[in-house]
């Protein structure tokens, strides 16, 4: 096998996007947009990956630098064209490359699948040069391809270079070529900038290869959407909107169930299992992993967490980094802020909000609870309007509470404060010294009744 590699082109501000951020980092269904051509190029096969970066090159570097794939960066420190911008990634080209795959960081939508394609055409065909093309009633903007009888590629004419007659050809180059790297690397230092906008253009090296008697054809892409560039947020929305309903598509073919697909928010990266049921206003990020039979209901937004067989996500729930193990139960309306382990079959219930907790065994916090810095064993019952007192106003206190424990309803426990196992915490009582196991805690003043005191105050 020929070794591909591939330059992804991605020096340019983006301006269009009227933005601090470069384009090329704008999020799209959970990872940058240069994320997603690049991981097309490389499960369409490519070695190596070489990205011209030039605006806030720091930002780009930064999100690779966690990768393992293999990602080098040339820098493109002034944009004078697609042609110099190629002409400047060459040099860090993997030694061994015969076969260069360029493409831009703007095109979030295009597919393995359709670049693979290409390439196999490509090595298939003995070409010099294979660019990708597309047919569009409204060709507007895109360089046109101009071909001779046999049907091969002969030159690429901008819209502002073009003549009217050009100017009607449908046909368009999507920016996607697959070159040979010898001819590639002496064609773009040959390349000049005598054009209506003064730029070294890559597709100018079609005419030397031409030239020198070589051939290049195209590769006609069968969705043209794919091949769709953002350059403004309207352009952002729509792309997003059409990778969450790849994902959501792959999903429901794998056994989930979504109410309504086109109201179901879940990023690239996130993993669920079949018979799981996906209610409509649902937003799930990072590298979430939902197990299966599960039910989240509507509104609920779950980042970065783990999340058992069985389990019930009620609407409007948020939970963040959470570890929920097999027929968890949250919400309506909970909150779990990140670092809790809930083991199975715990309740947490509406308007409870925990934080940094390991929630042992069955089990229950049902109602207006705060939970935060607390070891809770299995069997508990934490009645409503418990408040784990935290933070003293310097530092954050742990509550340890054992197995069994009955917290009777507006509790306050004093962090550090420990109760033993089988406890009982009656209402109304705040903790503030440990409580011994099989104990009953209890600290109330004690109530007074004033019979007749209404009637004598309303007489005066
Ligand atoms: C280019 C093609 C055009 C094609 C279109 C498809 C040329 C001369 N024209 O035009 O035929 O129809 O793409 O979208 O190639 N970039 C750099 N450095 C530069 C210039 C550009 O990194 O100096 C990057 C941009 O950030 C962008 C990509 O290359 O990601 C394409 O550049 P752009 O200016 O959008 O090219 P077009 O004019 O659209
Ligand atoms: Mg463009």
């Amino acid at each position: 096998m020929a070794k591909l590699s591939a330059v992804v082109l991605a020096a340019g501000m983006g301006t269009r996007m009227k933005s601090a951020l470069v384009k090329v980092m704008h999020p799209l269904a959970g990872a940058p947009m240069i994320a997603w051509p690049v991981a097309a190029a490389f499960e369409a096969g490519v070695d190596a990956a070489v990205l011209v970066v030039g605006h806030q090159q720091e930002k780009v570097r930064g999100y690779f630098a966690q990768g393992e794939k293999e990602v080098s960066f040339a820098v493109q420190a002034e944009q004078l064209g697609t042609g110099h911008a190629v002409r400047c990634a060459m040099p860090h080209l993997s030694a061994g490359t015969d076969t260069v795959l360029i493409l831009c960081g703007d095109t979030p939508l295009l597919t393995a699948a359709t670049l693979g394609a290409m390439v196999k055409v490509h090595e298939a065909s003995g070409a010099t040069l294979t660019v990708m093309t597309a047919r569009f009633a409204n060709p507007f903007g895109y360089g046109r391809v101009l071909k001779g009888d046999d049907g091969s590629v002969t030159a690429i004419v901008e819209e502002k270079d073009a003549s009217d007659e050009e100017r009607r050809i449908q046909e368009v180059n999507a920016g996607v070529y697959c070159v040979d790297r010898a001819f590639l690397a002496e064609a773009v230092e040959k390349l000049d900038a005598n054009n209506a906008q003064a730029e070294y253009y890559l597709t100018d090296v079609i005419k030397q290869a031409v030239g020198q008697g070589r051939k290049c054809l195209s590769y006609t892409v069968a969705d043209p959407a794919e091949i769709s560039g953002v350059n403004d947020r309207v352009q952002l929305a729509e792309s997003a909107r059409i990778l969450r309903g790849r994902i959501n598509r792959e999903l429901m073919v794998s056994g989930v169930t979504m109410i309504d697909p086109a109201a179901v928010y879940i990023d690239r990266g996130v993993t669920i299992g079949r018979d799981t049921v996906i209610h409509p206003g649902v937003t799930i990020t990072g590298q979430t992993v939902i197990g299966e039979g599960c039910e989240i209901g509507q509104g609920a937004v779950i980042s970065a967490s783990r999340i058992g067989d069985g389990s019930v996500i009620k609407a409007g729930s948020v939970i963040e980094e959470g570890h929920l193990h097999e027929e968890v139960q949250i919400g309506p309306m909970a909150h779990l802020r990140p670092g809790c382990e809930l083991m199975a079959k715990v309740k947490i219930g509406n308007f409870v909000e925990t934080k940094k907790i390991v929630m042992g065994k069955g089990s229950k916090a049902s109602h207006l609870t705060y939970l935060g810095d607390a070891t809770i064993g299995t069997g508990v019952n934490i009645g409503c309007g418990t408040i784990t007192c935290n933070y003293d106003g310097v530092k954050k206190h742990h509550t340890t509470i054992e197995d069994d424990v009955f917290v009777g309803s507006d509790v306050q426990l004093v962090a550090p404060v420990k109760v033993g196992r089988n406890s009982l915490i009656a209402a109304g009582t705040t903790v503030t010294i440990d409580v011994p196991p099989d104990s009953l805690a209890i600290s109330r003043t004690p109530q007074v009744n004033k019979e007749g005191w209404k009637l004598r105050k309303g007489k005066g």
